[in-house]
């Protein structure tokens, strides 16, 4: 099977690249590299170095290589920078999965998992948010993901395509080898944050402590990307039975922010120090789900704990942080 993934050069692209590659599926990546890194690329994947706005780039690797399924990652994903530049984000974000979509459909290519999130249900007052949960994104990045969901439900009703769309939930971590991860020089994600500020012994800030959660941090669900990678393959043999569905990923554990600096504590640096700041634009209090769906439908179940998540993040950092973007 030739698998298209957009976006392969990144954090959770990347990760899913080399468990593909494991599984002996053909990978060709197209990324431009605007957030992703070269050395994230695998080295046994074909790499096109390009942007999923440009339809032509697409044009040429649908008619090169024979596409049977598109992982589509690529995306702008920074909450805050949304608030700032909401127009960028919808237009990237729309346009990318148009162009793909469009792609596709000429190519007669029927199969697509797609990287949604869980800033799609915004500001949740009930928990566990499940898939049915009401959709109310309180930022411009959330609110580009769910129209991207609605754009391929409708493709695929018109087209007879099959889609898997993951709403991931907060994802932490880097592969189990070791040699893929988040590889941001300036993070805004609170587990690489914090293992920049113990590598450059700095402080950490914590955003906001009076959300409505037991110490007043935000609270969240954190997922390995390890069983994050495991499941989205886990939705090539769903799709396979021609199938279509939305999935929940996480793992239904919710962790305030100084939970999650007390574990890198205990477990790291027990002279970490941290300082708090006002809360940034777009934030919800919680989010937590249960993901009984994925594990049902998908066979799936999260194996890695938050502990691992903060160490195998820490050790990337440490040994690859040079060549971060
Ligand atoms: N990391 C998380 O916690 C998280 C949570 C929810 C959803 N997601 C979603 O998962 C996907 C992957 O996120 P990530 O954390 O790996 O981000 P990332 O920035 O590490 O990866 C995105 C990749 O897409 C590439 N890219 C961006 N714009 C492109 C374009 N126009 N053309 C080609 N390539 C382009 C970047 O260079 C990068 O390699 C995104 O769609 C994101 O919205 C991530």
């Amino acid at each position: 099977m030739n698998i298209l993934v957009i976006g392969g050069a990144g954090y959770i692209g990347s990760v899913t690249t080399e468990l593909l590659i494991k599984k002996k599926y053909r990978v060709i990546v197209l990324d431009d590299l605007s957030t992703g890194c070269d050395f994230l690329v695998h080295p046994k994947s074909i790499f096109c170095r390009g942007s999923v706005l440009d339809r032509k780039i697409l044009e040429k690797i649908f008619t090169k290589y024979k596409i049977d399924l598109v992982y589509h990652y690529a995306a702008k994903t920074i909450v805050a920078e949304s608030m700032k530049k909401p127009i960028m984000y919808f237009s990237t974000n729309i346009n990318g999965l148009t162009n793909v979509l469009e792609v596709m459909i000429e190519h007669n290519v029927k199969k697509i998992i797609f990287a949604s999130s869980a800033a799609v249900y915004g500001k949740s007052k009930s928990f566990p948010i499940t898939e049915e949960t009401r959709k109310e994104p309180c930022n411009p990045y959330g609110a580009s993901k769910l129209c991207c969901e609605q754009l391929i439900i409708n493709a695929a009703i018109a087209h007879k395509i099959n889609y898997v769309i993951f709403r991931f939930f907060n994802v932490a971590g880097s592969s189990i080898t070791g040699k893929y991860g988040m590889a941001k020089k300036n993070p805004t994600l609170l587990i690489p944050a914090l293992n920049d500020c113990l590598i450059n012994k700095k402080k950490i800030t914590i955003y906001g402590n009076n959300y409505k959660t037991k110490d007043g941090t935000c609270l969240r669900d954190y997922i390995h990307v390890h069983d994050l990678a495991q499941a989205t393959i886990c939705g090539i043999n769903f799709l396979k039975k021609n199938k279509s569905a939305i999935f929940n990923l996480g793992t239904n554990k919710g962790y305030t922010v100084l939970d999650v600096v007390k574990m890198a504590k205990k477990n790291i640096d027990p002279t970490l120090k941290f300082f708090f700041a006002k809360k940034r634009d777009g934030d919800p209090d919680k989010l937590l789900t249960n993901a009984k769906k994925a594990q049902k439908l998908l066979k799936w179940k999260a194996k890695y704990d938050l502990k691992k998540m903060i160490i195998s993040d820490y050790k990337f950092r440490k040994k690859y942080g040079k060549f971060f973007k």
